[in-house]
């Protein structure tokens, strides 16, 4: 078992091959001591705890004087005790006392991982999979009792957090902050990576040094945004994509969440995540128990590539879950920015006719579809279909589809209300609004109250009927507006505080019933775009829309830092019109494909207007996808050239196949250079021994046999794929701006 735990001494250690986690109570306070590379096991680590004076520290207890939390990091930081950081925990009497003292009272250790009540969480297949240990903390005089939950898996470095707050005693307590987990990765000498960003640029890599303080990422919009995602990772400055040690943290929830990586006065590093508290708070009778998300922590030697491949493996294999998991995804087509809300049924079929004809699998009907719905304006709320747009309902337009040989897939909005739908006039009381203030719209919707059972159980009978109304095989979940007016009007006054949570356990909760009664949908969750592309989304659907920016050159900023943490088969990625909607850039449609591959592809377009030349590179694009998808979306993924780095002109990645068999290179260059020198992209994840032929796409054979040999593995990695063109001296090849160029390379 992974974990090895030593009553004489009370040291707890998590291990597998790659990662050791040790704490030990001292005194009953169980102190994180190590987390980082793998190191033996031992009876007894008790050398790390610091027993000295340290002036203006105060003492964990009377018995510990020289021991304290503000120099030793307690496993799950409370008020009360002298920590001095933003804690983990505090919880409140009537009496307003958050005074608390939480000391062990037991473990159990299992096989596998139970799995979270009512919340996302990584799961396992087979117990062998990994081990949970459970802590269980007490403070007598409240009745407060806390089971910090830590399952290591075995074959990932990987070890999943999560904490469950239980009232034993008599009398009621409010939980203020409940997080899910803290981690010390040990000193200072690290840079944060975040993926920040905003609507239409979300998720940019974002790497700065540490100092003294709290910084982190946050949210309180209400779902997880585009702003700041849930994940950050700690680095070495010296780390680079191979190599390095790279910590990777991520929290499995979708609402107001923060992650604060705080730097002390002492050169600790202490990242704590979890519910953001904000907001944020909690009733919790005698009897009852609160359920924390679960906060996932990585542990990487080789860069932050190795970590981003293990974070893709966990949340392809072990979060996604359902009959799409393993799937390869549908090559489809959106009518979103081919008609937005002008269209009639026979307009509909015939891009979908036309998309057929290229191969195209999936024909998505977008927002638009219901009634009082030709603008942004109102409408949502109702889901009846609008009969004036398609007369044969939704049906009738999936039979017709259908009949093309194409899958259905329709878009809905179900967390949203627009003024003058029959839901508000019904039903004003289920719309987020605080008495007497003003209702702030945006996109002029408002927020429905999830947190309301009766609201999920009207969504779930109103989107039971509309989905069992016609064959979709497909739903895209939009959510587009971000939360202000949070007040819940049949909630009563201590229930103010969860109402943000609870929006979001609702969310989850439809999700479940929906995802429960038609298992053979995909669901592809979506918010404006990437506003919440997060691991609790990919519980539910194994696929986001990754932005609404289709710009092929945006996307590779947006792709490259959402891989960091989150797998190719879960990106959402289409190719678009030219001009692009979003920037009125015109790049060629082979960029715009040999960028949207990698990820689920798909176009977002009216397939009616391509000239003949396009639709023969379409169809070919098409015929490409299918061939290699499933090496792209269940490949190992490599970041080679950063589209951050320098003057961000150049980007390149690739994936390798099981066995390195297979790997197909990307490299992109986004404005033409002049004398620019030799050029060459050192490949990763191959097999050094084996030779590989290396094929550019869509050049014909002999025109440009960059090697007219086999390649071995370790020269493709060692001195690189040679690159080099026109460029490197005066350009006259007339090639000009947006080259992308993808090689397929297969093992001899
Ligand atoms: C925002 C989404 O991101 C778009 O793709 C599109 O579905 C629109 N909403 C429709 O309103």
């Amino acid at each position: 078992m992974p974990i090895s735990v030593h009553e004489a001494t009370g040291t707890f250690h998590l291990y597998n091959n790659d990662l050791s986690y040790i704490f030990a109570l001292v005194e009953g306070y169980p102190f994180q001591l190590y987390y980082g590379a793998r190191v033996p096991d031992e009876e007894d680590f008790s050398y790390l705890v610091t027993e000295c004076w340290m002036p203006s520290s105060v003492g964990a207890s009377a018995e510990c004087e020289l021991v304290s939390f503000e120099h030793l990091s307690g496993e799950y930081p409370f008020v009360g005790a002298d920590d001095m950081r933003p804690p983990a925990l505090d919880v409140r009497t009537a009496s307003g006392c958050n005074v608390l003292n939480l000391v062990y009272r037991g473990h159990t250790v299992e096989r596998g991982k139970p799995a979270l009540e009512g919340l996302p969480a990584t799961y396992v297949e087979d117990p062998s999979e990994a081990d949970t240990l459970t802590l269980t903390l007490a403070d007598d005089v409240t009745g407060l009792a806390v089971d910090l939950v830590y399952t290591v898996f075995a074959h990932e470095p990987v070890i999943a957090r999560s904490a469950r707050i239980r009232n034993t005693g008599t009398a009621a307590l409010t939980v203020e902050t409940a997080l899910s987990g803290t981690f010390c990765p040990g000193d200072d000498r690290f840079e944060l990576v975040e993926l920040a960003g905003s609507w239409s640029r979300e998720r940019h890599e974002v790497r700065t040094p540490l100092r003294p303080g709290a910084q982190g990422v946050y949210s309180l919009r209400g779902h997880s945004s585009h702003q700041f995602n849930p994940f950050l990772a700690l680095v070495r400055p010296e780390t680079t994509e191979e190599t390095g040690e790279a910590y990777g943290f991520s929290l499995v929830y979708s609402g107001n969440h923060r992650m604060l990586v705080d730097v002390d006065a002492y050169g600790t590093t202490r990242v704590a995540a979890g519910i953001n508290p904000e907001g944020f708070s909690w009733p919790l009778a005698p009897g009852e128990a609160f359920q924390t998300p679960e906060v996932l922590g990585v542990y990487s030697a080789g860069g932050l590539g190795a970590m981003s491949r293990a974070l893709h493996r966990v949340f392809r294999s072990r979060l996604s879950r359902g009959a799409w998991r393993d799937r390869l995804r549908p090559i489809l087509i959106n009518n979103w920015e081919a008609t937005y809300f002008d269209f009639t049924e026979d307009k509909l079929v015939e891009v979908a006719r036309a998309a057929a004809d290229l191969g195209i699998e999936l024909f998505v009907l977008d927002d638009g579809w219901f009634t009082n719905r030709n603008d942004d304006t109102a409408g949502l709320g109702d889901w009846e279909v609008d009969y004036a747009k398609l007369p044969h309902g939704l049906g009738g337009l999936a039979e017709r589809i259908n009949g093309l040989g194409m899958d259905f897939g329709l878009w809905i909005e179900p967390e949203m209300v627009s003024p003058g739908t029959r839901m508000w006039v019904e039903h004003p009381e289920w719309v987020l609004h605080a008495p007497g203030q003003p209702l702030r719209p945006s996109r002029h919707q408002y927020v429905l109250d999830l947190s309301n059972p009766a609201v999920v159980d009207y969504l779930t009978d109103r989107l039971s009927a509309v989905i069992g109304s016609a064959n979709i095989s497909y739903i895209k979940w939009d959510m587009n507006r971000s939360f202000a007016d949070v007040f819940s009007q049949t909630a009563g006054a201590e229930r103010q505080g969860s109402v943000r949570h609870a929006f979001i356990l609702g969310v989850y909760e439809l999700y479940r019933r929906l995802g429960e009664r038609f298992p053979q949908i995909l669901f592809e969750s979506c918010a404006g775009g990437g506003g919440r592309f997060d691991p609790g989304m990919l519980f539910y659907a194994p696929q986001a829309w990754t932005s609404d920016d289709t710009d092929a050159v945006e996307r590779l900023r947006i792709q490259w830092g959402t891989s960091l943490a989150y797998p190719l088969s879960s990106m959402g990625s289409h190719v678009s019109a030219v001009p692009n909607h979003q920037v009125f850039r015109q790049t060629p449609l082979k960029m715009r494909a040999d960028v949207a591959y990698f990820g689920t592809f798909g176009y977002e377009l009216d397939a009616t207007a391509f000239t003949a030349e396009e639709r023969e590179a379409v169809r070919a694009q098409v015929v490409f996808m299918k061939r290699y998808r499933g090496l792209i979306q269940f490949g190992e993924f490599y970041r080679l050239r950063s589209p951050f780095a320098g003057r961000g002109n150049e980007c390149a990645w690739m994936v390798v196949g099981e066995g390195a068999r297979e790997a197909i290179v990307a490299y992109y260059r986004v404005l033409q250079e002049v004398n620019a020198g030799r050029r060459q992209v050192r490949l990763a994840g191959l097999d050094p021994e084996a030779r590989y032929t290396v094929r550019e796409q869509g050049v014909p054979e002999g025109e440009a046999a960059l090697y007219r040999r086999s390649v071995s593995g370790a020269e493709l990695m060692r001195i690189g794929l040679n690159l080099t063109d026109e460029s490197c001296g005066q350009n006259f090849s007339g090639r000009g701006d947006f080259i992308s160029r993808i090689f397929v390379l297969e093992r001899v």
